[in-house]
């Protein structure tokens, strides 16, 4: 199947990052969230981003200019109705991300791809919220979604070859490297990531060390190029919480109980760099 149209939902860190790279590569993108602010924030920081490529001469103004044009905000899914694949990057909450796949497969033609950027939430799940599991997939980017190279592509239970090889077609073509993983839990990045960083926050916890000792020693010790605390303040304290949340609950094991401190700093609202307070501060 050619891929032409793209409909984003989500415009967020990660959803806005996705719809830059998409409109980049040449694909009209719908770049749909709950309100016109919210949507004019993400691509607002879309063209903060597309201007650093063009002052960097990596891109020309012509160019930029192009891609923008490529993006259009939306406010309703009923956007999805000439579609060929949506990437949904909205809340990482199963309740939500069903509720929106249930809409979406109602809306988007039958071809269409449904694609969820869920950090670690089964899409064997998520896919069961619609009438065609067969074209539900997770496409899993990093963040900063215009600078990290890997994809990772997950195959739910149901999801068909050529639905997958149309989605690592499409993932190259965005300069990206596909990866293919199953469905468990936290996939393979976060289930080897997160508890790596909610180790970190034990450390810290229990005294062994300060927040800077810890993240010099993983930066110098082991060519992270963040350390850990400063990664989890870049990544949102929710999120690495609810991800040790969902392999503590996927696989029933107690190695990924999240560290009491990180459940504090998120009830306290300090959530990293986008609220200007996590393990640092930022002004
Ligand atoms: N958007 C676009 N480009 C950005 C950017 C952003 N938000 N932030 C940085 N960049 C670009 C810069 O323009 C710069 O580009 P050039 O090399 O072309 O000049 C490049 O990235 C490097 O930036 P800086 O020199 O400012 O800073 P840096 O060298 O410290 O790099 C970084 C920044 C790329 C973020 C680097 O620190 C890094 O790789 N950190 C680790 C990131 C990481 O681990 N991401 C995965 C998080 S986990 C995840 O996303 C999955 C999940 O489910 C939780």
């Amino acid at each position: 199947m050619d891929i032409k149209t793209v409909m984003v939902v989500g415009a967020g860190q990660m959803g806005s990052g996705i719809a830059h790279v998409c409109a980049a590569a040449g694909y009209n993108v719908f770049l749909n969230d709950l309100s016109v602010a919210l949507v004019e924030k993400g691509l607002d920081g879309i063209e903060r981003n597309l201007n650093r490529q063009v002052a960097k001469e990596r891109m020309t103004e012509l160019e930029k200019a192009n891609s923008m044009e490529r993006l259009s905000p939306s406010i309703d899914l009923n956007d999805a109705e000439n579609i060929d694949i949506v990437i949904e990057a909205a809340t990482e909450n199963m309740e939500i991300k069903k509720s929106i796949f249930t809409k979406l497969d109602e809306i988007a033609p039958q071809h269409a791809i449904l694609a969820s950027n869920t950090s670690s939430l089964p899409i064997t799940e998520i896919a069961a919220a619609t009438t065609r599991p067969e074209k539900v997939i997770g496409m899993h980017f990093m963040n900063p979604v215009p600078v990290m190279k890997l994809v990772e592509i997950i195959r739910g239970l149901a999801t068909e070859d050529h639905v997958y090889e149309t989605v690592e077609k499409m993932a190259k073509t965005l300069g990206k490297v596909p990866i293919e993983v199953n469905d468990f839990p936290g996939f393979v990045s976060n289930r080897v990531l997160m508890p790596m960083i909610n180790e970190a926050i034990y450390t810290l916890y229990e005294g062994v060390a300060t927040k800077e000792a810890i993240d010099e020693v993983m930066k110098l010790g082991m060519n992270h190029p963040m350390g850990p605390l400063t990664l989890a303040d870049f990544i949102g304290l929710d999120t690495c919480l609810y991800i040790m949340e969902t392999l503590h609950k996927g696989f029933g094991d107690d190695k990924y109980r999240p560290c009491p401190l990180l459940r504090k700093y998120v009830k306290a609202g300090w959530l990293g760099k986008k609220t200007g307070r996590g393990f640092y501060e930022y002004g």
